[in-house]
């Protein structure tokens, strides 16, 4: 028997902070008979009774107009609108804040592209049907006389109790590519399947796809995507040819392998999410598709680089010199393509090593500051590798040495 109000799972799944702000709000829509709806994720979540991450609240009407009566009548306040779409941002106590939108039409006149808006204060029913997957098209009413009903005009609740990820039209994927890798992180998250019509829609987008495309949503659901840190991502993203979005070849990674050695250095990384995506790219030209920030981008490039280049020395101080100064994500990425065992080496062994004299201690011992400093370090370093020199002292020793040749 499937529920046909969440009043009850409303009282027993959110804050009583957010149980608070949402009873304030049914109170005031009824002031100017608004009509208020919780909408995607959130009444998914409450079905599922997963955590509440986030609430967002849908207007039929005016969102901001509902907003500026709620300021008037409640302790809270606007921090942002959009006129153009009608939504606004509100903050109450306990800074809790919470996104309200109007209801609205989309279209997409550019396949892949950000929609365009084509009506606000539309009716719900419009409004659902301009989403992703069934199971995110769920609404409920927040207004006191229907307080919790379930209204679903796409079969929901069928597909939720089914453990179904369905589109709700032919042209989904084609709109917005970057429903495909939302698919990915649901059925990866809560261990969905997608049904069949719809896995055939994203083959079908795949065979041929579209790359003048949105890739702010594509990097966005990636990054969300992969930082759930799950195998499953991976060899579904590559068995499913997922990658094909962003790269017409691949590399074959076995997400239980990626999995255990972001594992290992777990408490080094602080992007492993690029590592997932990073053993996927396959040429550098792919990375300009994506709008990386600096740092993002560096460790890919560096990741790509040392595959091409590749590092064959059994040489102790060349193989330090290949890794040194990149990002533990970028090693990880080159190891896991390449399986070059010189990966591990350094991250194991050859990184510990390091030599303690400073630049002023060479200005101290009469060196003029200048490019020999870097040739002083790396002799000293090659001598800590072939085991000559120990500590400090030994340091200074051998510099001498240099000094007076
Ligand atoms: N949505 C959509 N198409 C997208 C992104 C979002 O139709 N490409 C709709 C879905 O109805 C979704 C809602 O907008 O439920 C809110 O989007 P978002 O917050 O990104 O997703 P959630 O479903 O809340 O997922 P998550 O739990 O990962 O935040």
């Amino acid at each position: 028997m499937q529920p046909q109000n969440l009043k009850e799972k409303i009282e027993k799944l959110l804050s009583p902070e957010a149980k608070k702000i949402i009873y304030e709000c049914s109170k005031i829509a009824r002031i100017k008979d608004f009509r208020i709806f919780l909408v995607g994720g959130v009444v998914r979540d409450l079905l599922l009774e997963r955590n509440i991450l986030d609430i967002d609240i849908t207007v039929h009407g005016d969102a901001i107009e509902f907003c500026k009566l709620l300021q008037e009548e409640t302790d809270c306040r606007i921090i942002q609108t959009q006129n153009d779409l009608k939504t606004a941002k509100v903050k109450f106590a306990n800074n809790i804040e919470i996104d309200f939108a109007s209801t609205r039409k989309e279209e997409y006149p550019k396949k892949g592209h950000l929609p365009v808006v084509t009506q606000t204060g539309c009716m719900l029913s419009h409004d659902v049907k301009r989403r992703d997957f069934t199971i995110n098209s769920i609404a409920v009413a927040l207004n006191p006389d229907s307080f919790g009903l379930i209204i679903d005009y796409t079969g929901g609740l069928e597909d939720l109790k089914n453990k179904t990820l369905r589109i709700l039209h032919e042209k989904s994927f084609i709109d917005d590519p970057s429903r495909i890798i939302r698919g990915l992180k649901f059925s990866t998250r809560l261990g969905f399947e997608l049904d069949e019509k719809t896995k055939q829609l994203q083959e079908n987008f795949l065979k041929n796809p579209n790359r003048d495309i949105s890739w702010f949503r594509i990097k966005s659901e990636l990054q969300q995507t992969f930082s759930l840190n799950s195998p499953d991502v991976l060899d579904k993203c590559i068995e499913q040819k997922i990658y094909k979005i962003f790269s017409d070849t691949t590399n074959c990674i076995n997400g239980q392998e990626v999995f255990n050695i972001i594992q290992k250095h777990h408490s080094e990384i602080k992007n492993l999410w690029l590592i997932y995506l990073g053993v996927l790219l396959t040429n550098k030209e792919t990375i300009e598709f994506f709008n990386f920030e600096k740092n993002e981008k560096r460790i890919l490039f560096d990741a790509l680089n040392m595959v091409e280049q590749g590092s064959n020395s059994n040489d102790f101080f060349e193989i330090y010199k290949f890794f040194e100064g990149k990002s533990i994500e970028s090693i990880l990425i080159f190891y896991l393509v390449s399986k070059n065992k010189n990966a591990i080496l350094f991250l194991d062994k050859l990184r510990k090593y390091h030599v303690e004299t400073t630049g002023d201690d060479l200005i101290s011992m009469g060196f003029l500051p200048g490019a020999q400093y870097g040739e002083i370090f790396d002799s000293i370093l090659k001598e800590r590798f072939a085991g000559n020199i120990h500590n400090k002292r030994e340091e200074t020793d051998f510099i001498k040495t240099l000094k007076n040749s």
